[in-house]
């Protein structure tokens, strides 16, 4: 039986950069490899994905699933509730709302 492996886009853009988001990569790199879930999760960074007031934000397919306002507490809960445990952190979804409108 083959695994989908989920496939994660952590927004490196000029909005999320500014909050930090080199910081965040590192903590999600360092976790997937402490916990071995290097092989279910593929891990990329992503250029901006126009939810630029709500960052960092974090993609995540099969979805997508929308993660934003990324702080090191809400990521290491998305590691654990997420990634190793399956069950998505409802609470910290983005809604279709948040998304950048055209000026
Ligand atoms: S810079 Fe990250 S969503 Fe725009």
């Amino acid at each position: 039986m083959s695994e989908t492996k989920l496939r994660l886009y952590l927004c490196t853009g000029p909005h999320c950069s500014a909050r930090n988001s080199a910081a965040l990569r590192d903590q999600l790199e360092m976790a997937l490899w402490a916990r071995g879930l290097d092989a279910t999760v593929e891990f990329h960074t992503s250029g901006c994905q126009d939810h630029c007031d709500y960052g960092p934000n974090l993609l995540i397919w099969p979805g997508p699933i929308r993660y934003y306002g990324l702080t090191p507490a809400i990521l290491e809960q998305i590691i654990a509730r997420h990634l190793k445990g399956g069950e998505p952190v409802t609470e910290q979804f983005a809604t279709p709302e948040m998304r950048r409108k055209p000026r």
